[in-house]
């Protein structure tokens, strides 16, 4: 009898030697007349113990991690397919700390299932959503997801439902689903792990919001960095026409939609709605003033749904379960649950997904686990590189868009990167500045020439010229950025450094406010 063996395909794993891993176990198996299945699944989100090796036990499925090539003579050796002991066996991976302290919605079947299997997929719950969307109709489906509290997971938090609503009530031919999967925050991978853990949730919730608003086309933008969520998803969409849950009449109803996958180069400005558009329809990546908004006028004109993977992903289990069960999840207007992604110098990076309302220390330093340095924390920078550096003495702030608004610092995709006090909080606020200056689509003055400006004027306070007068400088190029800037990206540069400004003053120098952040901490 063939015993089943996990081993994920995600890029992570991949990156740190899955393939590899697989070969061995195979060759392994061979040598000893052993007949074993390898099925590729996603990620669990446990990274740090990548490639992760999951056996089929009676006991359920046994883990060990990190795996190394070297490593699987010596767990064959020990009875790997048995779940036998060994240095590298974690138990069962539900019951790991990382993961028991999760609540999985959208991740619920990430690292378990077969990504490119249909049957898996239905098997784990999968399409209960649609079922119950089609017997609601459209009206009732976005009436469900505003009753949920569902907001944007793309950065922005906007209401999912009246974005749809607005769609559902132009006027049009056609309508288009565009799933914004570029994903360009810095320590932001969640939208890729589901794509390659999960292809079938995104294309549920595609067709879900396309029969929500009369949409029959759907695109997926990512990135060319992307390649195995490419292929992943591609993958999952010809076995999902292949079961008549693409294309004309799905699921034997009267609606149809089909979708594809569109890659972009990867220039982050291309994530901002908008200018994702414009690339989608062939063009350069440069941001379009808005009204009209893209619910309005968006691709090739046409009113145009525009949400993130998480937001997409979140739905079915929205139609499935009742927005009811994923309301009760969360604090305040965050409402259901949050995947974080946990970077930077961190022990234990991951996937972790929770509902709003977790503290940012309890994240960093407790289900993290401080740095992997070994160094205290000094700041984690939340919301990818337009969000602040939020410091330690910050720490006690939950995961909830308005209390994080209300330290001028933001949630963004829900991405955390952890810095160890070696780090230097001029460089970053420099970093800030000098990426605007690069990924700038150029349209707007205050961004393209600010930034350029804002890189100009820290190296001035970096080498000690004119320290005060330069601060004022810099101070007023930030309010220029943020109020004149045509989108955020312009508009947000200035959170990152004036945060590393308002939090370390002592570090550029400013002795007039040094320490100022502390007393507020300590107010
Ligand atoms: C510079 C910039 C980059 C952005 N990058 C992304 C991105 O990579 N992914 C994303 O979903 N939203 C990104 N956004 C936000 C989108 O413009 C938009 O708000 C989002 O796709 C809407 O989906 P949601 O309502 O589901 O969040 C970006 C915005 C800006 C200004
Ligand atoms: S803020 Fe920057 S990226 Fe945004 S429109 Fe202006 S120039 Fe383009």
């Amino acid at each position: 009898m063939s015993i089943q063996i996990f081993v994920p395909k995600d890029a992570c794993a991949i990156a740190c030697g899955a393939d590899e891993v697989v070969a061995a176990i195979e060759a392994g198996a061979r040598k000893r007349g052993q007949v074993v299945e390898i099925v590729r699944t996603g990620s669990r989100g446990m990274l740090w113990l990548e490639p992760l090796v999951e056996v089929a036990t009676p006991a359920g499925r046994i883990a060990y991690g990190p795996v190394e090539e070297s490593d699987v003579d010596g767990l064959f050796e020990a009875g790997l397919l048995q779940g036998g002991d060994h240095g590298l066996r974690i138990g069962r991976p539900e019951e790991h700390p990382f993961m028991a302290r999760q609540t999985r919605l959208t991740f619920a079947r990430c690292g378990i299932i077969d990504p490119a299997s249909y049957k898996d997929y239905v098997a784990h719950g999968g399409y209960k959503g649609l079922e119950r969307a089609l017997q609601l109709g459209p009206a009732e489906i976005i009436e469900e997801v505003k009753k949920s509290g569902l907001r944007g997971r793309g950065g922005a938090g906007f209401p999912t439902a009246i974005k749809w609503k607005t769609v559902a009530d132009a006027q049009a031919d056609r309508k288009y689903i565009v799933c914004n999967a570029d994903e360009g925050d810095s320590g932001t991978f969640a939208d890729r792990m589901i794509m390659e853990g999960d292809p079938f949730q995104l294309i549920e919730g595609m067709t879900i919001a396309g029969i929500a608003v009369g949409a029959t086309k759907g695109f997926v933008y990512t990135r060319s960095e992307y390649p195995h969520a490419i292929w992943a998803m591609q993958k999952a969409i010809e076995v999902a026409r292949a079961h008549g849950m693409l294309g004309v009449n799905i699921a034997g109803s009267q609606h149809s939609f089909d979708m594809e996958v569109r890659m972009g180069a990867g220039a982050y400005v291309c994530g901002e709605e908008t200018a994702l558009l414009d690339s989608l329809e062939g063009g350069r990546g440069t941001v379009r003033a808005k009204p009209p908004l893209p619910a309005h006028k968006g691709l090739f004109q046409k009113p145009t749904v525009i949400n993130n993977v998480l937001s997409l992903v979140a739905v079915p289990h929205i139609l499935a379960d009742g927005a009811q069960k994923y309301v009760d999840f969360g604090m305040g207007r965050s409402r259901g649950t949050m995947p974080i992604q946990i970077a930077g110098n961190v022990k234990f990076g991951g996937l972790f997904e929770t509902a709003f309302g977790i503290t940012l220390g309890e994240l960093v330093n407790d289900i993290g686990g401080g740095t992997a340095s070994g160094r205290p924390v000094k700041a984690a920078q939340v919301g990818g590189p337009l969000g602040a550096y939020v410091p330690t003495w910050q720490f006690d702030l939950p995961f909830d868009y308005e209390a994080f608004a209300a330290k001028d610092a933001l949630i963004g995709h829900g991405g955390i990167v952890v810095f160890d006090e070696a780090a230097d909080m001029v460089k970053m606020a420099r970093f800030a500045m000098e990426f605007c200056s690069v990924e700038s689509c150029g349209k707007c003055t205050p961004c393209r020439i600010g930034s350029t400006r804002g890189v100009e004027v820290i190296d001035r306070i970096a080498s000690g010229e004119k320290v005060e007068q330069n601060l004022v400088v810099l101070k007023d190029l930030c309010q220029t950025m943020k109020l004149g800037s045509l989108c955020a990206l312009g508009g947000f540069t200035p959170y990152p450094v004036l945060s590393a400004l308002t939090h370390f003053p002592e570090e550029f120098g400013d002795t007039s406010v040094a320490g100022a952040g502390r007393l507020e901490a300590a107010e």
